[in-house]
């Protein structure tokens, strides 16, 4: 089977990836695609017109919008901006068809018990790596008033009235503490969540809930205040930055060294990632307009252990895989996330990595070069990763399912080439 779907590499869409460098210019980072999910997840929260910017076009987006569709609701686009229209009555339902294609639709729950007082949203789909439960969600929910039924693959959620009440995660779950942010806004009473995560699309969530009228403090903090408001109203807001965006262009800056500035990036946001970047040979500054990277000369090897903010994220961890597969020198990965996020690990051994995984940890030793080869994305960082990867490679790497790359990042060959790389995007006949 695997071996079939490598020898039909010629017919199917592709990103053909050629050693690449130094790299030059500036690139545009786009608004947080983590943050953006959330917001139009907030949009259920109430009647009336919405205003999104700095949107990514991104696939997850799309399909997040085609999730608020089946609901009743309105949602357009126009350059960087979602104008989203939330009737007064909507059908509270998000279909497997959907929710399998995006884990994030998850976030409907919270918006969908306090706007409409119940819902029915299917167990979702989403990333290859690993086991995703939602049961941090419900058992938040549970305290603060929702009551919940799984039964033939969907979650019935119903709430006649939703209280505050504190609420103690066992982890800093970025999706649960969201999920409670929505649905606590709109409860009698004070909702206290505990050992919360502190990311900044958090933050971003917590000002846009501020905005509608809600009473939100302490976000970027692991204790979140939330004073449940009667009322809410429609409103416009800016999205933040996408972090790992950024972080991928730094990464790729990484394994073909040069000088790029990142327009609209945020340092503040990934002061844990440019200090290991640092660590490494890659020197980032503060600029006016975002963020300066510099890189000569090979990269040193570092170790590497993922945890949530500030710590550095697990999303970020494959790109700086493939940045230590080139490095002086032996990393250390560990993993403290997501169980099986080491797949794409296969196929930078095809590439001629030498890694060796063990559990939640990879060990990598630095070559000095790796060979193109034909590759697998198998989720949006991992084939983002691949990518880099190849602009450290001799000859053609040749990535396929490009379709998850498409889930994350917007034109992200032309952005790449915009740099001085040499990315090709190849569709079938064309
Ligand atoms: C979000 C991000 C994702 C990022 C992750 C961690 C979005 C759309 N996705 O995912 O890109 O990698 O944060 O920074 O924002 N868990 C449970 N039960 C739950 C919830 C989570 O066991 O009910 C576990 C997960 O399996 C995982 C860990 O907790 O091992 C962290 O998950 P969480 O922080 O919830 O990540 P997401 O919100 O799914």
């Amino acid at each position: 089977m695997e071996r079939a779907h490598r020898e039909g590499f010629d017919e199917q869409e592709r990103i053909e990836v050629r050693a690449s460098g130094p790299l030059e210019g500036s690139v545009v980072i786009g608004g947080a695609k983590n943050s953006v999910l959330k917001l139009m997840a907030a949009c259920l929260l109430t009647e009336g017109t919405f205003v999104i910017r700095n949107v990514p076009d991104i696939e997850d987006v799309t399909v997040m919008a085609e999730v608020l569709r089946a609901m009743g609701v309105t949602v357009s686009r126009s350059g960087g901006a979602l104008t989203i229209e939330r009737p007064a009555a909507i059908t509270p339902e998000a279909p497997y068809a959907l929710t399998e294609q995006l884990r994030a639709s998850t976030a409907v729950l919270g918006p969908l018990l306090a706007g409409a007082g119940n819902a029915r949203v299917a167990l979702p789909g989403g990333d290859d790596f690993g086991p995703r439960p939602i049961d941090m969600h419900i058992a938040a929910l549970e305290i603060i008033g929702g009551r919940f039924e799984i039964s033939g693959g969907d979650v019935y959620a119903t709430a006649d009235n939703l209280v505050g009440n504190p609420v103690l995660l066992e982890f800093p779950s970025v999706g649960a503490t969201e999920n409670v942010m929505m649905a606590a806004v709109r409860a009698k009473g004070t909702t206290v969540i505990d050992n919360a995560a502190r990311e900044p699309e958090i933050s971003d969530l917590a000002g846009f809930l501020n905005h509608m009228g809600g009473q939100v403090t302490g976000a970027g903090t692991s204790t979140i205040v939330i004073e449940g408001v009667e009322e809410l109203r429609p409103v416009e807001h800016t999205a933040v930055s996408d972090r790992i965006e950024a972080a991928t262009f730094l990464a790729a800056l990484g394994v073909a060294g040069g000088e790029i500035t990142l327009l609209g990036a945020r340092p503040d946001h990934m002061a844990m990632l440019c200090r290991k970047l640092g660590d490494m040979g890659v020197r980032t500054s503060s600029d006016p307009d975002g963020i300066w990277a510099m890189c000569s000369g090979r990269l040193r090897s570092a170790d590497v252990s993922t945890l949530p903010y500030p710590g550095l994220p697990t999303d970020c961890k494959p790109l700086l895989v493939s940045m230590l597969s080139v490095a002086e020198g032996v990393g250390i990965v560990t993993e403290n996330l997501f169980s099986g996020r080491f797949r794409y690990v296969d196929e930078l051994v095809r590439m001629g990595a030498d890694i060796r995984t063990e559990g939640h940890h990879a060990v990598i030793r630095g070559v000095d070069r790796l060979n193109g080869a034909p590759v697998r994305a198998s989720d949006i960082r991992a084939g983002a990763a691949l990518v880099v990867a190849g602009l450290a490679a001799e000859g053609v790497t040749v990535v396929s399912d490009p379709h998850h790359i498409d889930r994350g990042y917007e034109d992200f060959a032309g952005k790449l080439n915009a740099l001085g790389a040499d990315v090709r995007r190849e569709r079938p006949g064309g």
